[in-house]
């Protein structure tokens, strides 16, 4: 695919890997439609994009809101008058502790808006899609779509799942001979707000512990550049590419996924006391034998 001209979609552009893929889309031509439920990040990303020359739509916008993302993608069907390229990328983490012990509110928040942002948005641009003759959906899943973690239930559920709806929109594309090519994006540790963005909304609830697990994600985890991905990302919407590994890690994970599946726990269990040097399961099977 080349990218001129062509109307692309990026929601949570406001931040991060979304708003490297808006700047990394401008800069090989593309139109913009930007939007984020952050309306001063987003207004920063329009910035650069405008500054880059690149025509741009902005919207204030909840991708968890089925309404909202409807009445937005008449909206921008309405400005640009077509759309070629959607770039599924809003998402949280927020996940806690491990699930025995978590909180069914903040699990729901996280499949609201990493699942269904993603399948309110198919499912409002999809007809454009189509209709583009040219059309390309990219879905940010991450290497939690492949490998699941201790103390990420909800974010690793939500992630497969995209995994899951994003091959199952490839499959219909495919047998129905419908020009949409389909995406999905498995990155590893990319340096973002992320976490940070998910301790915040915790707030006061913060125990000393998950800060400093905070620290060391940010300084150990969350490695790669964002704009390195971004082109990562770009690179694998215009080779056509129906499945995007982004950076090493998440390249090793999926072979040791592939050749010893019933071992990831105990890798990741072993990974995690390296890394945190916390066995986070005994911690949380004493707290959930007090409460
Ligand atoms: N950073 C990583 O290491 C990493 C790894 C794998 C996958 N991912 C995925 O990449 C995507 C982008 O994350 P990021 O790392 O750039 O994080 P980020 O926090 O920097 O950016 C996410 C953006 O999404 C926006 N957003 C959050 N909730 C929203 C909602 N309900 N509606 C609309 N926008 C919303 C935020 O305001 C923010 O601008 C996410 O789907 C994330 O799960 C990130």
């Amino acid at each position: 695919m080349k990218f001129n001209s062509k109307v692309a979609v990026v929601t949570g552009a406001g931040s991060g890997i979304g708003r490297a893929v808006a700047v990394e889309l401008a800069a090989r031509g593309a139109r913009l439609a930007l939007s984020d439920i952050e309306p001063l990040g987003l207004a920063h990303t329009a910035d650069l994009v405008a500054g880059q020359g690149a025509p741009v739509h902005t919207a204030t916008l909840d991708v968890s809101s089925r309404g909202a993302v409807a009445e937005y993608a008449t909206a921008v069907l309405a400005h640009y008058g077509a759309v070629d390229i959607v770039v599924n990328n809003a998402g949280i983490a927020g996940d806690s502790g491990t699930f025995v012990n978590s909180e069914l509110d903040g699990f729901q928040r996280i499949l609201d808006v990493n699942l269904w942002g993603v399948i309110n948005n198919t499912k409002a641009f999809l007809p454009s899609l189509i209709a583009s003759g040219d059309g390309h959906l990219v879905n940010i899943s991450s290497i939690n779509g492949i490998v699941a973690q201790p103390g990420t239930a909800a974010y690793c559920t939500s992630k497969f799942a995209v995994r899951g709806f994003t091959e199952s929109v490839r499959a219909d594309m495919v047998a129905s001979g419908l020009p949409v090519r389909v995406t999905v994006v498995h990155p590893g540790g990319v340096s973002t707000d992320i976490a940070n963005s998910a301790f915040d909304r915790a707030g006061s609830d913060v125990t000393p512990e998950q800060r400093k697990r905070l620290e060391t994600y940010n300084d150990k985890l969350l490695r790669m550049p964002s704009e390195k991905a971004a082109g990562i990302i770009v690179d694998g919407i215009a080779t056509g590419r129906s499945r995007v590994l982004v950076g090493h890690d998440a390249r090793l994970l999926d072979v040791v996924a592939r050749i010893v599946p019933a071992r990831i726990p105990v890798v990741t269990a072993w990974f995690e006391r390296r890394m945190f040097g916390v066995p986070a399961v005994s911690d949380e099977r004493s707290a959930s034998a007090s409460s």
